[in-house]
């Protein structure tokens, strides 16, 4: 089977199979290769015009656009002839029709349709939703993972490993985005750890208040459950339409498969490198980058892997995309407390310093001096949205259980020692918040895109 894959209103490439679906590469279409010109990450910085691409990015580029864990489990299940292997498609193959059924609405301006059918740009409809139909959708999550019906003609895909679904929303009400609409947020249940959705909206409002973001992030009552509404930034709402701007994470950028996210290595290494190769101002880029990393440590976030790290595209000019996924893992002593990218000589979240910060700075190409105050300013932005902390973030659950972690990382990073508040033992010796997930094994065919 073969893949036309649109970027919006545009059909922009195809995917081809070889040797009877064990391989896969992506071609650009003719007339856009004409109108852009040659080696344009049109798709992805891993997919350069002309194409044919590398068929192991090919292969990461779309299975990057899938869910992960149980959620890609049931929507195999629900189709026959698609197998997983280690928790993903066994073959590119396998990938692709996934997506023929359910890439209609992506990560990012994709929207996939199997070779050959009609598709009309920006068609789809909203259903308005009550109380009543969102739990249902809730409930429902465990056999209709993003809350995609096949029968019903939704066909939605993205990443991540914890149960979300996506909806639209207009003038503060929710609707069911149908037939190929966009949706314009992500909505994220509470998962086994509790009150991650708190913790998550919590967190995330810190990451507005340091300028890492400026989307909206918080917390729904849904059926009894605590959801987060995450606000896209990957979509606009012009007038009636929704447009979608394109962005891949970084495991797409550089041809990483979605199994191997927590091979990313240190953010000074393939990550900066390929924003210095990419971005249309790569200091800034870069900045952005070091900014998201010193925010992930500080609030103890151990999980900034290859895929909570993303890019916008806008027509082949490359841009570091907003802070998005950002939880405080520390506040689950059960988790590791070992970041899936080492800072400087350190991978473990307890032991991790300024010093260690600084290192990955400068590795990355940027000033210690500039380090140092893109670390004194976000103390600075952090320490004074706890203080101004509006009663709503910590109704209902121990904010405080959050907020006296980052607090104390706050007073150590600024003493210079390590950052741990409270967590012991071993730190290899837990398991990462993805232990919903299949066990990570090396990628055989694992080259990057640089
Ligand atoms: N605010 C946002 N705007 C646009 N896209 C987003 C946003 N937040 C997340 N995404 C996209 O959706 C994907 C899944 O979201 P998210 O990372 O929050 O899910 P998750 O299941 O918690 O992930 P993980 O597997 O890392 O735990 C991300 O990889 C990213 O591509
Ligand atoms: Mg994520």
């Amino acid at each position: 089977m073969e893949l036309d894959i649109w970027l919006e209103d545009q059909l922009v490439a195809r995917s081809r199979e070889r040797d009877r679906g064990r391989k896969l590469t992506i071609v650009y279409d003719e007339s856009v290769v004409a109108a852009v010109g040659d080696e344009v990450p049109l798709l992805s910085c891993s997919l350069p015009t002309p194409g044919p691409s590398t068929p192991s990015h090919a292969r990461s580029f779309l299975e990057g656009l899938l869910p992960e864990g149980r959620a890609l489990e049931t929507m195999a299940a629900n189709m026959r002839n698609v197998r997983l292997q280690e928790g993903a498609p066994a073959t590119p193959a396998d990938a692709v029709s996934l997506l023929a059924q359910y890439g209609r609405e992506c990560a990012g301006a994709v929207v996939i349709v199997p070779s050959g059918t009609e598709y009309q740009p920006r068609q789809g409809d909203y259903r308005p939703l009550d109380q009543e139909d969102l739990s249902e959708i809730l409930r429902d999550l465990p056999e209709h993972p993003l809350g995609a019906n096949l029968d019903r003609g939704i066909r939605m895909s993205l990443a991540g490993a914890q149960p979300k679904f996506l909806l639209a929303r207009f003038d503060n009400k929710w609707f069911e985005p149908l037939g190929g609409a966009a949706s314009t947020h992500i909505l994220k249940p509470t998962t086994r750890w509790p009150y991650s959705a708190e913790n998550e909206a919590l967190v995330m409002h810190f990451a507005r208040a340091a300028g890492l973001t400026a989307w909206s992030t918080w917390v729904e009552r849904i059926d009894g459950t605590s959801v987060l509404a995450v606000e896209r930034y990957d979509r606009r709402v012009e007038g009636e339409r929704v447009v979608r701007t394109h962005q891949e994470d970084l495991c797409q950028a550089l041809g990483i498969r979605p199994l191997n996210k927590y091979q990313i290595g240190r953010p000074s290494t393939l990550m900066a490198r390929l924003l210095r190769r990419f971005a249309e101002v790569p200091a800034e880029a870069v900045t952005k980058l070091f900014g998201q990393v010193a925010f992930r440590t500080v609030v103890g976030d151990e999980d900034g892997h290859g895929k909570n790290y993303s890019l916008l595209l806008n027509n082949g000019k490359v841009e570091f995309a907003p802070l998005y996924d950002s939880i405080c893992t520390l506040a689950y002593p059960e988790l590791s407390g070992r970041m899936a990218a080492p800072i400087g000589n350190q991978s473990s979240l307890a032991k991790v310093d300024r010093t260690a910060l600084i290192e990955e700075a400068v590795a990355m190409g940027i000033l210690k001096s500039e380090a140092n105050s893109i670390l004194e300013k976000l103390a600075a932005d952090i320490r004074a949205s706890i203080s101004s902390l509006d009663a709503s973030f910590a109704s209902g659950w121990p904010s405080e259980s959050v907020t006296d972690i980052i607090t104390s990382r706050l007073d150590r990073l600024e003493s210079g020692e390590p950052m741990n508040g409270s967590v012991k033992g071993s730190p290899t010796s837990r398991p990462g918040r993805a232990t919903d997930m299949t066990t990570q094994t090396a990628n055989p065919e694992g080259q990057t895109a640089l």
